[in-house]
Order: structure tokens, then C-alpha cells, then sequence
């Protein structure tokens, strides 16, 4: 017994000694067929040896359990005074945080935040936007047809006709979410992010508009910005524009970015044409409105100084967790 080093080996020895098929067992099991005389000096001695046997392995077994606890003790030691290990957490990526400081700076002046599906029909995409079946600038769009009838919207404006017929003036609201194109180079990838705003009430004018757009502008880019209006087309504002915002590298001296002309451009913007009420039931002699939509990538880039849109898209985390 003294021999026997660990647990295992103590469980061992009983079955060797008191296991069904140990000797001892067997002599036990034996007493009926022996000879009568000897049945009771056997099974007393017999009896003895075994209760001799299981003291001793009780004994030994208690002796090698102590042993046991100690060595955890001393080997398995937790320190929990030490520092938890921190778990790798991931963030926001630069499109999404770019969509959220977009959006706070339109909620802050009280617009609130609307969406629309990304597979449209013809009808919200073209038609209700005045763009008649033939119009020209249907082509512009380098759809995704699904059907004839059903697209990936082009554009976040169809939004804007969703939350006309949904809802009466005053109208305050942005909608941001995924444009889709046929297009893919350094400056366009199939899908993007657009930030529509729209704007309905009783006399809004283009006043309005650039005002609210100065206040985005300073508020995305600094408050030395100033922006301007250059005419534009499209087909559901008139008169159109497209918005310019003064180089943040060179401040409007001429810089490579701006192309050595001072401006950037950063969205397309008009006064709501009359048509587009039409289509939602809006008296255009009441009501007046303005829109905007612009690239929630592009926004990205020019803050960032990000110079290729796909980069946006290949999860290359070199570039990712530097935003
Ligand atoms: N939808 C236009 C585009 O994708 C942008 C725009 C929105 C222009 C609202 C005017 C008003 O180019």
C-alpha cells in the first residue's frame, strides 16, 4: 500500500485484491462448497483479511487525496489581481460613420431620417421624378434592370416621392441609403451611398436651400467654408444646381484636388419641380420645397483625402482601421 504513488494506482490494487475476480474474492465466494468443518475458520479469517484490506486502501486513499489537493494548490495557481485580457472589438466602418455625421448634422436642424426600398419600380425611380418613358436622361442612369418594370434604384430620390405620398407639408427629411449603377472605375463602384434631402413647406425658396446647405458644408468640413451654385439639370428640380464647397486643402487658392480651381463638388440640388407634386397629389400654388442628394463616398473622400472609391470596398484593414 505504502508503494502505491497516486489514485489510479490505488484503484488498481483494489481490484486486485477485491475485485470480483481477485483471489480472496473467489476463496469467499468458495465457503459453500468447502467441507463443513472448515466453513467457519475460512470465511472469520477470510472476512478479516478483506476488512484489513479496505482500512488500509481507505487509509492510503485519504493520505493520497491530501497530496492531490496540495499540488493543485500549489501548481494551479489564479491570480486574479491580474489584468483581463481585452477582447479585439471592431468599429465602425468610414461609410457608415460618415452616414451617422451626415445625418446628425441634418437632425440637429430638425429634419428626421426616412427610407425607401433599394429595388424600386420604374414608376418611383423615372416616371414620378419627371422622367418621362422616352426621357433622355434615363440613359444617364446606367440601370440594373431586374424587369421591365423593376430596377435597383438609381439614385435615393425615389424616397422623396415615397415620403410625399405618405405624408402632407411641412416635410424635413434626409434619407440615406445604397444607389446602385452600372459603372466601375476610380470614382464609381456598382453600388454607393447617397444622403437624400428633401424639403416641403410653405414658401421655401432657393434662399433656403443654399443657407441650409452652407450650414451642412461648415458643419462637414469646417466653419471657413463658403459654397456656391452653379446651374445644373435634372429632370424633377427646376431650377437645378449642382454645390460646390471651397477647397479645404488650399482654401480656395487651387490645390491638386481641386484641380488648381478652389471648389469642390459635392452634391446636386434644386427647387422641387412642380411635376414631382403632381405625381403625390402637393398643391404646387401652396407649397414650395427644395431637394438635394449627394455621394456619402464622395463626402468621405474629400474629408479624408481618400483617393481611390474602391478602396472603400476591398476590406483591406491596413486601410479600414485607419478611420
Ligand atoms: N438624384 C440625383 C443624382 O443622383 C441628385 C439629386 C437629388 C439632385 C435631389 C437634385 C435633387 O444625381
Amino acid at each position: 500500500m505504502e508503494a502505491v504513488a497516486d489514485l489510479a494506482g490505488l484503484e488498481e490494487t483494489r481490484v486486485r485484491f477485491l475485485g470480483r475476480k481477485a483471489a480472496l474474492t473467489t476463496l469467499l465466494r468458495s465457503i459453500p462448497e468447502l467441507p463443513a468443518a472448515d466453513r467457519p475458520n475460512v470465511g472469520r479469517f477470510g472476512n478479516l483479511v478483506k476488512r484489513e484490506l479496505e482500512a488500509a486502501l481507505e487509509a492510503r486513499q485519504a493520505v493520497l487525496e491530501a497530496g492531490e489537493l496540495v499540488d493543485a494548490l500549489e501548481h494551479d495557481r489564479l491570480d486574479v489581481t491580474l489584468p483581463g485580457r481585452t477582447l479585439p472589438l471592431g468599429h465602425l466602418h468610414l461609410i457608415t460613420s460618415t452616414r451617422r455625421e451626415i445625418e446628425d448634422i441634418f437632425v440637429s436642424m430638425g429634419y428626421s431620417v426616412a427610407e425607401g426600398p433599394e429595388i424600386e419600380t420604374d414608376y418611383y425611380n423615372f416616371e414620378a421624378l419627371n422622367h418621362p418613358a422616352d426621357h433622355p436622361a434615363r440613359s444617364l442612369h446606367d440601370t440594373f434592370f431586374v424587369s421591365d418594370d423593376i430596377l435597383l434604384r438609381t439614385h435615393t430620390s425615389p424616397v422623396q416621392v415615397r415620403v410625399m405620398e405618405k405624408k402632407r407639408p411641412p416635410v424635413y427629411v434626409i434619407a440615406p441609403g445604397k444607389a446602385y449603377r452600372r459603372d466601375s472605375d476610380a470614382t464609381h463602384t456598382p453600388m454607393f451611398h447617397q444622403v437624400e434631402g428633401l424639403v416641403v413647406d410653405e414658401g421655401v425658396t432657393l434662399a433656403d436651400l443654399k443657407g441650409t446647405l452652407e450650414v451642412f458644408a461648415r458643419a462637414m468640413f469646417g466653419s471657413d467654408r463658403q459654397i456656391r451654385l452653379r446651374p445644373h439639370f435634372f429632370p424633377f428640380t427646376e431650377p437645378s444646381v449642382e454645390v460646390d464647397v471651397s477647397c479645404m486643402i488650399c482654401d480656395g487658392v487651387g490645390c491638386r484636388l481641386c484641380k488648381r480651381s478652389g471648389w469642390l463638388e459635392i452634391l446636386g440640388a434644386g427647387m422641387v419641380d412642380p411635376n414631382v407634386f403632381a405625381f403625390v397629389g402637393y398643391d404646387s400654388e401652396k407649397y414650395t420645397g427644395f431637394a438635394f442628394g449627394m455621394g456619402i463616398e464622395r463626402i468621405a473622400m474629400l474629408k479624408h483625402g481618400v483617393t481611390d472609391l474602391r478602396l472603400f470596398y476591398e476590406n483591406d484593414l491596413r486601410f479600414v482601421r485607419q478611420f
